[in-house]
C-alpha cells in the first residue's frame, strides 16, 4: 500500500455523539466530509453541532481550508462512502449492528480505504468477519469529545495488516491526535478497561450506600483526578514511593494489595441502582442542560491543557509530544477564543477590517532615552508576588502556529491586588498588563542571554481603559494583539479577560520600544525577534482594532 499524504475525502457513518465530533475533528483539518445516519432528524442536527462547535474548532487551529460547507450529508450508507478514502464508523455499540454495518461500508466503499470503528469495547476480529478487505479494519476509540480528547486506541484486528494498522496510526497523529497503538487486542482496550474498574468499584459503593454520587465525584475531581491530568497512575504511584520510586512503593504497600479494598467483581445492575446513579447525576449538575455543561467542559479543557501543556511533566516520556497544543500540528491557525456575545455570529462570517491600525502619535515618535520608561524586571515586592510573574510561554519557533490574539498570560486576582473598595486596585491593572508584556517578550524569544547581552523593550506609553470591577479570587486571563511593529517599536494591545464569563475586563495599549541599554538609546530588534513579529502580525493584521485603540481622555462638552 502506498502512504499517501493525508486523506481529503472522510465518510461519517453514525452521526450521534462520538460520529458528530468526528466530523468536527476531520472538517477542522481541512478536510471533506461525507456523513450517514438513518435517523430522521440526523443532518439537521449534525449541522448544528458543527456550527455550535466551530468557534471551538477555531480556537484551537483550523487549517487553511478547513470550512464547515465542506460537510456533506448523503442519503445511504452505501453513497457515504463510495469515493471514502477514509471510515470512521460510530453507530449504537451493539455487536450485530457493529457487524452488518462494517459488512455494508466493506462492500461499498474503495478496496484500499481504510475502515476505522470507535467502538468502546469490541475487538475488530469478531466484528470483521464479513467484511470485505479485512486488512483495512482498525478500531479507532475515541474519547468524547473526538475533536479535543487527545488520545485515540487504534487496535489491529486478527486480519488487519501492519501497513494499515501504522497508516491509520499516522493519519490520526497527523491530524493532530496521539494515537496509542495496540496490536493486543484485549476487551475494553487499554483506558476503558480501566475506567471499567472504577465504574464498578463506583456502583458497588453506591449500591452498599458507602459513599454518594456527590462525594465520589469530589473525591476524584479535587484528588486523583488533577494529577492523572498530567501524569498516568503509575508515574503517579512512581511517585508515591519517595526517592525509591515505584520500587519502594510495592515494598510499602504490597501487602495492603491482599486487604479487601475493593469489589472487582461488576454488582448486578438493577433498576434501584440505575435510578440511584441516573438521580444522584441530576441533582450533581442541578439539573443544567448537556449542551450548557459540553460548552463550559470545552473551554475548560482546552485552558487545562494549555496549562498542562506549559509543563515538561505532562510530557514526561512523551517522544510526540507538539511544540504547542498537544490537538493542535503545523498546518492549524489559531483563532482568539469565543467571546459570549460573539459566539452566535461568529460561525461563517469572515473577519472584517483588515489592517486598519490608528497609529497614536507615541507610535509615530521615536523614543526619547531620557524619558520615563518602565524596564521590564523581575518583580521585586509581596506586590508582584512570584507565582503571578509566570515566565512559562514557550519562545516561539519557526513554523509553529500563532494564536490570534495571543493568549499568554493568566492569574487569579490575589489578596494583595485588592483596594479598600474590595476591588482590583488600578496599579494591579498595570502589573497584569506588565506580566502580560513579559510573557510576550519571552513568546519573541528575549530571555536573560538576550538582555545579558545589552538589549531589551522598554515601555514608553501605556494607556489603560478599566471596563469592569475585579474580585479577589476571580480567574483572568489577557489577550495581547500586535496593532503595529516596526524594527525598534511595537504597538500592543492587550485585553483583561474574566476567565469563567471572558467579559472583557480591561485593556491595556502600550508602545515597547526596542533598546540597547549601554546606549540608553532605542536600537533595532535581533533578527529571530522580527521574524516572530512578522509571524504574530501576519496572523493579526485580519482581527478588528479594538474600539479603545487611540481613544483621547477628555471631558466631553455638551
Ligand atoms: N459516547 C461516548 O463517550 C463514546 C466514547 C468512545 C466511543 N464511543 C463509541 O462510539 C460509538 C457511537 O456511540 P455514541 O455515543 O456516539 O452513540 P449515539 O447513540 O450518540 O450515536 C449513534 C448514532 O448512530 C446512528 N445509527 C443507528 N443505526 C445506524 C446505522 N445502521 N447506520 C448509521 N448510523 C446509525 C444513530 O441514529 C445515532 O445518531 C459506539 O460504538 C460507542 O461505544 C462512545
Amino acid at each position: 500500500m502506498t502512504i499517501n499524504p493525508l486523506p481529503s475525502r472522510i465518510a461519517i457513518i453514525g452521526t450521534g455523539v462520538i460520529g458528530s465530533g468526528w466530523a468536527a475533528h476531520f472538517l477542522r483539518n481541512g478536510m471533506t466530509v461525507t456523513a450517514y445516519d438513518p435517523a430522521p432528524d440526523a443532518e439537521t442536527r449534525l449541522r448544528q453541532k458543527i456550527e455550535t462547535v466551530w468557534p471551538t474548532l477555531a480556537r484551537i487551529g483550523l487549517h487553511p481550508d478547513a470550512r464547515p460547507d465542506k460537510l456533506h450529508f448523503a442519503p445511504t450508507l452505501e453513497a457515504a462512502v463510495a469515493d471514502a478514502e477514509f471510515i470512521q464508523e460510530s453507530v449504537p455499540e451493539r455487536l450485530p449492528l457493529k457487524i452488518a454495518t462494517l459488512t455494508a461500508i466493506g462492500a461499498a466503499a474503495p478496496p484500499d480505504s481504510i475502515i476505522a470503528s470507535s467502538t468502546s469495547g469490541y475487538g475488530m476480529t469478531e466484528m470483521a468477519i464479513h467484511v470485505r478487505h479485512p486488512e483495512r479494519c482498525v478500531v479507532a476509540h475515541p474519547f468524547n469529545p473526538p475533536y479535543l480528547m487527545p488520545v485515540v486506541e487504534v487496535v489491529a484486528g486478527a486480519q488487519t495488516s501492519p501497513e494499515f494498522h501504522q497508516r491509520a496510526v499516522d493519519i490520526y497523529r497527523a491530524t493532530g491526535k496521539q494515537p496509542l497503538k495496540l496490536t493486543k487486542e484485549i476487551p475494553g482496550f487499554v483506558a476503558d478497561r480501566i475506567m471499567e474498574a472504577v465504574w464498578r468499584e463506583i456502583l458497588h459503593m453506591i449500591n452498599n450506600d458507602m459513599a454518594t454520587v456527590e462525594e465520589i465525584d469530589m473525591s476524584v475531581r479535587y484528588g486523583p483526578g488533577l494529577r492523572w491530568a498530567m501524569m498516568g497512575p503509575l508515574t503517579v504511584l512512581h511517585l508515591g514511593g519517595g526517592e525509591g520510586g515505584m520500587a519502594h512503593l510495592i515494598h510499602q504497600f504490597g501487602p495492603s494489595l491482599q486487604s479487601p479494598w475493593t469489589f472487582l467483581e461488576a454488582p448486578e445492575l438493577t433498576d434501584e441502582l440505575a435510578q440511584k446513579v441516573i438521580d444522584g447525576c441530576n441533582r450533581l449538575t442541578e439539573g443544567r442542560p448537556i449542551h450548557e455543561l459540553e460548552a463550559e467542559r470545552d473551554d475548560l479543557l482546552i485552558r487545562q491543557i494549555e496549562l498542562l501543556n506549559q509543563s515538561r511533566l505532562w510530557h514526561l516520556g512523551n517522544p510526540h509530544q507538539n511544540s504547542q497544543l498537544p490537538i493542535a500540528n503545523s498546518q492549524l491557525t489559531i483563532s482568539p477564543p469565543p467571546h459570549p456575545s460573539t459566539t452566535g455570529s461568529a460561525f461563517p462570517k469572515p473577519k472584517s477590517n483588515p489592517s486598519a491600525v490608528r497609529k497614536t502619535n507615541a507610535a509615530q515618535d521615536a523614543p526619547n532615552p531620557q524619558s520615563p520608561i518602565t524596564n521590564h524586571q523581575s518583580p521585586p515586592s509581596a506586590f508582584y508576588d512570584d507565582t503571578l510573574f509566570l515566565q512559562t510561554t514557550r519562545p516561539w519557533q519557526s513554523g509553529d502556529p500563532v494564536e490570534a490574539p495571543l493568549r499568554l498570560y493568566h492569574t487569579t486576582v490575589p489578596h494583595a491586588w485588592i483596594d479598600y473598595n474590595g476591588h482590583m486596585t488600578e496599579a494591579a491593572y498595570l502589573a497584569a498588563f506588565g506580566y502580560s508584556s513579559d510573557e510576550f517578550f519571552r513568546f519573541l524569544g528575549i530571555d536573560d542571554a538576550y538582555r545579558a547581552s545589552g538589549s531589551s523593550y522598554y515601555t514608553v506609553e501605556t494607556h489603560i481603559h478599566h471596563l469592569r470591577e475585579c474580585s479577589e479570587g476571580a480567574p483572568l486571563y489577557v489577550t495581547t494583539q500586535i496593532l503595529d511593529y516596526d524594527t525598534r517599536r511595537v504597538h500592543l494591545f492587550h485585553t483583561m479577560h474574566h476567565g469563567d464569563t471572558h467579559e472583557r475586563l480591561a485593556t491595556g495599549e502600550q508602545m515597547i520600544v526596542h533598546v540597547d541599554m549601554a546606549a540608553s538609546r532605542s536600537s533595532p530588534a535581533r533578527p529571530h525577534v522580527l521574524e516572530a513579529l512578522a509571524a504574530i502580525r501576519e496572523t493579526h493584521q485580519n482581527l478588528p482594532t479594538p474600539k479603545e485603540v487611540g481613544k483621547p481622555m477628555g471631558i466631553r462638552k455638551k
